[in-house]
């Protein structure tokens, strides 16, 4: 009997207190299969969780001066709290320092090592840490990493390497008698001519230079290779390598990994082969997505372009910050993410057709009938256009989410709310009322019309959960049967009594909110100048001796007037006493002090500084301040009587 299980997998993050919306792409979207599949009836176990050893990790760790397990147990919280922000309906969250992933990765390395397909050689060549990637010296673009275009390092160490060469014959039988295995295809055919045809090289997996990840059980001054570590994930979650290999015997191989386009390699070459090595069924599929870009290129933490989905979410809402990306990138290409797009699509899709739609039904079902509408079995032509029309896009939805095309899923959606907004405007409603003779037609077009609704609502719930609850709300559908995929058939609700809410999406004013944005980024830009230049700290003088100092005269002085210097925007004139006699003095502080901030007060005052002019004013001493490049506090001595030293 065929299973119904269905195991989807995203990949697991690299801890960071950062995760942007390129992250989020790769969750929303697994997020949606998932509950997709549970919809269909599925028994769907949807893993996802963090990859935290490595010496990137280990890197970032020190920097902070903390180790590396505090530094990922504070920052694995944030990691959760994003997916639980974003509505991710994961059912496991693995962490590879959790006890049981770090033991099986050692049966897992053991086997390999039994088996014979582990031997011990010297590494010499090239590693890039952000990727945590070997590379050749040929494989190498620029003297730079291919992948990311970062500079990498000399790495020579001994070290265990597993014998991928072995397995490359095998590997492509693999791929020509599962052309589904890989998917878009595009991605496999830049696997074999850039991997697989010039020759596998045996993959050095585990390395010395540090100890943050799983020991080699053969060998404790090694750690295991984090990729060998991380992609175990995917079996160990299940359990396997236990003593309850139970949810692995039901859910491995899986069905599909998502994965971002630049870890095809890992997961269509060096995982396959590692399945092999273990004699163990290969996964369905590896779905590689595009990246989520921002104009400039991609997002990454370390260029600061990032945008932080949290912040989205509080000023947009979760649902259409995950619309907007299911739905706006062809799934498999890169895609441009502007504030512009985002707000394009908010007004128009959900705004405009979806919310519209709703609150124009519902409405004209409350004011004409009191809210309740039965179904009526009678159609004509336009009706039946509308019906058909919603049988069709059903079909059309489950076909596109077959092949992962989510954002062709959704038109479909999108098409049926289109063309019920249309059939309000053949319809017209609002003439249908003044003839009382076309009463029953008109409780028959707004059933139609919630019909369309509930329709909709069911199929955008596995892209937008909570939208979807709040439609079925406002047609007053709560049986779940009206919900779920089998009441997909037009007519299932039999009868609406619908309760107008808010509006599902309020429409955004793009260019007031764009100005906003672009002042808030400002705003932030300027802050972060003003912290930076705070944290360069002027270089020290030379040393000077004790008597060189206690040569400047230092004393006591009280403002008696002070007035601005004419024609000049930083100078102020004072006159001050110093005990025995009274000087004028001419400093540069009118930016931060009017007159009458001064006068009374007691400052420190060079009384020995040779006389010199200021814009022709002749100034007999100086008045000392604190300047730290934009602000500037003069140093009051209050209380002090004129003339008093200082040291
Ligand atoms: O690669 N657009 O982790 P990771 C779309 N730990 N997707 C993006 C993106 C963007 N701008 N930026 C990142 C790792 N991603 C490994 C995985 S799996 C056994 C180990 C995607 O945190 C990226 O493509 O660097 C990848 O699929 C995922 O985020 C995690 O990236």
């Amino acid at each position: 009997m065929e299973s119904n299980k269905f195991y989807i997998t995203t990949p697991i993050y690299y801890p960071s207190d950062k995760l942007h919306i390129g992250h989020a792409y790769c969750t929303v979207s697994t997020d949606m299969m998932a509950r997709y599949k549970r919809m269909r009836g599925f028994d769907v176990m949807f893993l996802t969780g963090t990859d935290e050893h490595g010496q990137k990790i280990a890197r970032i760790a020190e920097e902070k001066g903390v180790t590396p397990q505090e530094y990922v147990d504070k920052i694995v919280a944030g990691v959760r709290d994003l997916w639980k922000l974003l509505n991710i309906s994961n059912d496991r969250f693995i962490r590879t320092t959790d006890e049981q992933h770090k033991k099986a990765v050692q049966k897992i390395f053991q086997k390999l090592y039994d088996k014979g397909d582990i031997y011990k050689s010297t590494y010499e060549g090239w590693y890039c840490t952000p990727c945590e990637s070997f590379w050749t010296d040929h494989q190498l673009v620029d003297g730079k990493c291919p992948d990311c275009g970062r500079p990498v390092e000399l790495s020579h160490e001994e070290n265990y390497f597993f014998r991928l060469s072995k397995y490359q014959d095998r590997l492509v039988e693999y791929f020509e008698q599962n052309p589904e295995f890989c998917a878009p295809k595009s991605r496999l055919n830049e696997m074999m001519n850039n991997f697989i045809k010039p020759g596998l090289d045996d993959l050095c997996i585990s390395r010395t230079t540090f100890d943050w990840g799983v020991k080699v059980p053969v060998d404790e001054k090694h750690v295991v290779y984090v990729w060998l570590d991380a992609l175990s994930n995917y079996i160990t979650a299940m359990g396997y390598g236990s003593d309850d290999e139970s949810d692995f015997n039901k859910y491995w191989p899986a069905d599909i990994h998502m994965v971002g386009k630049e870890i095809v390699r890992f997961h269509t070459i060096i995982w396959p082969i590692m399945l092999m090595a273990l004699d163990l069924p290969l996964p369905k599929k590896v779905f590689g997505h595009g990246w989520l870009l921002l104009e400039g290129g991609k997002m990454s933490k370390s260029k600061g372009n990032v945008v932080d989905p949290v912040v989205l979410c509080e000023k947009y809402s979760v649902d259409a910050i995950r619309y907007f990306l299911l739905r706006e990138v062809p799934f498999g290409s890169d895609g441009v993410f502007s504030n512009e797009s985002l707000f394009n699509r908010i007004n128009s899709d959900l705004a405009n057709d979806l919310g519209n739609l709703l609150s124009r039904s519902v409405a004209m079902t409350e004011k004409y009938f009191e809210g309740k509408v039965p179904e009526n079995r009678e159609a004509d032509a336009l009706d039946n256009e509308l019906i058909d029309l919603a049988k069709e896009v059903v079909a059309k939805y489950e076909e596109n989410m077959e092949n992962l095309l989510f954002p062709n899923a959704l038109t479909e959606a999108w098409r049926l709310i289109s063309r019920a907004n249309k059939y309000i405007d053949e319809t017209m409603p609002w003439a249908l009322i003044k003839d009382e003779a076309k009463h029953a037609r008109l409780a028959q077009v707004l059933y139609n019309l919630c019909e369309a609704l509930r329709i909709a609502a069911v199929l955008i719930t596995p892209a937008m959960p909570d939208t979807a609850e709040r439609m079925f709300e406002q047609l007053g559908v709560s049986d779940a049967n009206l919900k779920n995929w089998e009441s997909l058939t037009w007519g299932a609700c039999k009868e609406y009594a619908v309760k107008k809410g808010e509006a599902l999406f309020p429409r955004i004013d793009i260019k007031a909110e764009l100005e906003k944005l672009e002042k808030e980024a400002e705003e932030r830009e300027a802050a972060a100048a003003k912290a930076a230049k705070a944290a360069e700290v002027e270089p020290f003088k030379d040393e000077i001796k004790f008597d060189d100092f206690m040569n400047v005269d230092l004393r006591v002085a009280k403002v008696l007037s002070c007035e601005p210097v004419p024609k000049s925007k930083k100078l102020l004139k004072m006159q001050v006493d110093l005990g025995s006699e009274t000087r004028q003095v001419v400093s540069g502080i009118a930016q931060w002090y009017k007159p009458e901030d001064m006068i009374g007060k007691s400052v420190i005052f060079v009384a020995n500084l040779a006389p010199a002019k200021l814009c022709g004013v002749e100034s007999q001493g100086m008045i000392l301040a604190a300047d730290d490049g934009d602000d500037a506090k003069v140093l009051f001595v209050d209380g002090l009587a004129p003339g008093s030293t200082i040291r």
